[in-house]
């Protein structure tokens, strides 16, 4: 499974980077404010100019705000057509269905499509459902983002639980009163990305699967047993991904261990 992080924090790409298990970067306007603040940017386009220089040929995903069509378009041509060229790595982010109104909910497939033809390569966002995924592949998105960790916030409300972001919610879903609580036949977020990546390969379809909204080491593991492509991660699951007890306590007990003669080996 090739790991992407979820950030447009430059220090945290960078660190990840030099850590030899990057493989992209995906981003959206949320993370961007949390960037803006973060390192009081002043001066966008140069900030956006570094973080594709530092993903150097890694696919970095910038995502549109327009939500008609011909914005969409727009606005993916300006953003591709401005920064592409310095480390050709550009990818738009278009929403599956960028309106809440059903009269305009063809607009996200529309702009997919036209890029599509046009080179640009799209990372159709916001997928809650396996037939989103479908149409997306069919409109040529080079990726399709499951939100996985929202799906299962939206079934822990419908349980009526009380939960941390971070907290493991199980891939086979939870009971109420008997019943398998789910989202339209969707039981959890692995859930959702397990049937994205089986309604593509039944096809055959290029498009890959990255899963997305991710919120723990647990999730990236079943992200990875159910053969999502990419899995999109916060630095904060990246780490929890290293971390175990029992490596730590083994790790105490061989350098307790460790005698001076052989220390002296590798001075
Ligand atoms: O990759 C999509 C992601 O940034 C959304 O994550 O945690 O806000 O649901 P989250």
């Amino acid at each position: 499974m090739k790991i992407f992080i979820d950030s447009a924090d430059i220090d945290e790409v960078q660190q990840v980077r030099s850590y030899g298990i990057l493989d992209g970067v995906t981003t959206n306007p949320s993370l961007i404010k949390k960037a803006v603040e973060k390192h009081k940017i002043q001066d966008m386009e140069a900030y956006v100019e570094k973080l594709l220089r530092i993903a150097n040929g890694l696919p970095v995903s910038l995502e549109i705000t327009a939500t008609d069509h011909e914005g969409m378009v727009k606005q993916a041509e300006r953003l591709f057509d401005s920064f592409n060229s310095i480390a050709n790595n550009v990818v738009i982010k278009i929403p599956i269905n960028p309106s809440t109104e059903s009269k305009a909910c063809y607009d996200g497939l529309k702009a997919i499509k036209e890029l599509t033809e046009i080179g640009v390569p799209v990372n159709c966002t916001l997928i809650f459902t396996p037939e989103q995924a479908l149409l997306a592949a069919k409109a040529g998105a080079k990726y399709v983002s499951p939100f996985a960790g929202r799906v299962d916030d939206y079934i822990r409300s419908k349980l009526g639980m009380s939960f941390e972001k971070h907290d493991y919610f199980p891939q086979h879903g939870m009971e109420k009163d008997g019943t398998l609580i789910d989202d339209n036949g969707i039981v959890s977020g692995i859930d959702l990305v397990a049937k994205c990546v089986k309604v593509l390969q039944n096809y055959g379809f290029e498009t890959e699967v990255i899963a997305a909204s991710m919120r723990n080491a647990r999730q990236a593991r079943e992200a990875a047993l159910v053969g999502a492509h990419i899995a999109t991660l916060p630095l904060s699951v990246i780490r929890e991904m290293l971390i175990h007890h029992k490596t730590a306590e083994g790790m105490k007990k061989f350098l307790d261990d460790a005698p001076e003669e052989y220390e002296r080996l590798m001075s």
